[in-house]
C-alpha cells in the first residue's frame, strides 16, 4: 500500500513550487499517493473558509503534509484564520525543525549543518497580550510538559546526527519561564546519555550563529527565539528562498518551504521550486526514507552548484527547467 501524502498548494507560487516537489518525490520512485486539497486565501474567497473541514480531515489521516504557502489578507479581515496555524494546532505539531546546510552558491557560508528545534505551541506565542493604551501586557507561557517534549524530539533527532544538542535560553533574566525549561531540559537530557548536551544565553547563541556556525549541530530553544535564530541560520546559506522547514508531532508531520505566496512574482513559472523540494526530502526523512532524503538534497546541491538557476538566484531558468534539471539528477 502507497502511503498516502496530502498536498496542499496555497496560494500564489504555492501553485507552482508544491507541483515542483511532488514531480520530484515521484521520481524518487518511494510508493507515495498524493492527495490534494485546498486552503488559503483564494479558498476563503470561494468558499468562506481558509481551511475546509475535508482538508483537515484528509492531513489527519496523510501519512505526512506537504504545504505551499499561503497569503494574508492585509488587515483584518472577519473570518479568515491562517491555515498554517490552525494545522500546526489541530494536528498538535510541537515541534518546528529548520535544518540548515551549505549550499553551493557565493550566498552560503560553507562548513555548516545544523538543526534548530523550535518549540511550536507556546512561549510568547500564544497570543494573550492586553493593552489600556499606556501599558501593553503579553504573557509567556512555558510549561514542564512541552519543555521535556521538545527536548527529547532534539536529543532523539541528534542520534541521527553529531549527537550534541545546545540548549538556548535566557533563563538569566528570565527567571521563572526559562529557568523552567531549562531545568526540564536538562531534566530530559538525562534520559539520552550518549548524547552531549550544553547550553547558552540567547544572545550569545546569536554571535556565535554568525561568527562560528560550522560548531553547532543541534539547538533546541522556546518559540519566539527559534523563529529568529532560525531565520538568522538561513541567512548564512543563502536565505529563505532555499530554506525547507518540518513541523511535527507524534507520528505526524506537515513540510513546508519558509518562503511566501510571493505575490510580486506569481503566475510567470519563475518561482525557486528549491526549497519547496527540500521540504519533499525532509518529508521523505521523516517517513523513513533517509537515503532517498539525501539523493534529493544531493540532485539539489548539484543543480545549484552547475545551474540552471531561477531569477533569484541570478539566472534566468523557469520553475520547470529547474525541476526538470533536479529529476535528472535523480
Ligand atoms: P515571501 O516569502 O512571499 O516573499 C518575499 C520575497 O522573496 C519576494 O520578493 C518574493 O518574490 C521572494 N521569494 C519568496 N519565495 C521565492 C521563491 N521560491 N522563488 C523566488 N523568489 C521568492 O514573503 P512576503 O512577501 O513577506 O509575503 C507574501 C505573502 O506570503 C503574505 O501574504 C504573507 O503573509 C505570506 N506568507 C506565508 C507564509 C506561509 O504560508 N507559511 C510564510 C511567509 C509569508
Ligand atoms: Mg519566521
Amino acid at each position: 500500500m502507497p502511503r498516502r501524502i496530502c498536498v496542499i498548494e496555497g496560494d500564489g507560487i504555492g501553485q507552482e513550487v508544491i507541483p515542483a516537489a511532488v514531480e520530484v518525490l515521484r521520481a524518487t520512485g518511494v510508493d507515495l499517493a498524493f492527495a490534494s486539497a485546498e486552503a488559503g486565501f483564494d479558498c476563503f474567497l470561494r468558499r468562506g473558509v481558509a481551511l475546509p473541514a475535508e482538508t483537515l480531515a484528509l492531513a489527519k489521516e496523510c501519512a505526512a503534509t506537504l504545504f505551499g504557502a499561503t497569503q494574508s489578507p492585509s488587515g483584518k479581515v472577519e473570518g479568515y484564520r491562517s491555515p498554517i496555524l490552525e494545522l500546526r494546532r489541530e494536528l498538535d505539531l510541537y515541534a518546528n525543525l529548520r535544518p540548515t546546510r551549505s549550499l553551493p552558491i557565493a550566498a552560503s557560508r560553507p562548513g555548516i549543518d545544523l538543526l534548530i528545534v523550535r518549540e511550536n505551541t507556546e512561549c510568547l506565542y500564544v497570543r494573550r497580550e492586553r493593552s489600556d493604551g499606556e501599558t501593553a501586557v503579553a504573557e509567556r507561557i512555558i510549561t514542564r510538559r512541552a519543555s521535556a517534549r521538545i527536548m527529547r524530539t532534539a536529543c532523539e533527532l541528534a542520534r541521527g546526527r553529531r549527537r550534541r544538542v545546545t540548549i538556548v535560553h535566557k533563563a538569566n533574566v528570565l527567571v521563572e519561564t526559562d529557568g523552567l525549561f531549562r531545568r526540564a531540559a536538562l531534566e530530559a537530557a538525562r534520559e539520552f546519555p550518549d548524547v552531549t548536551v550544553d547550553e547558552l544565553l540567547v544572545d550569545t547563541a546569536a554571535m556565535r550563529l554568525v561568527q562560528a556556525p560550522e560548531a553547532f549541530d543541534v539547538l533546541v530553544t522556546t518559540n519566539l527565539f527559534g523563529d529568529i535564530l532560525s531565520d538568522e541560520a538561513a541567512g548564512l546559506v543563502g536565505g529563505l528562498g532555499l530554506a525547507a522547514s518540518a513541523n511535527v508531532g507524534e507520528g505526524r508531520g506537515l513540510f513546508e518551504p519558509v518562503h511566501g505566496s510571493a505575490p510580486d512574482i506569481a503566475g510567470r513559472g519563475v518561482a525557486n521550486p528549491l526549497a519547496a523540494i527540500l521540504a519533499g526530502a525532509l518529508l521523505l526523512d521523516f517517513l523513513g526514507e533517509r537515503e532517498t532524503a539525501e539523493r534529493v538534497h544531493a540532485a539539489v546541491w548539484s543543480t545549484l552548484a552547475d545551474g540552471p538557476r531561477t531569477p533569484d538566484l541570478g539566472g534566468n531558468a523557469s520553475t520547470a527547467d529547474v525541476t526538470r534539471a533536479v529529476v535528472e539528477r535523480l
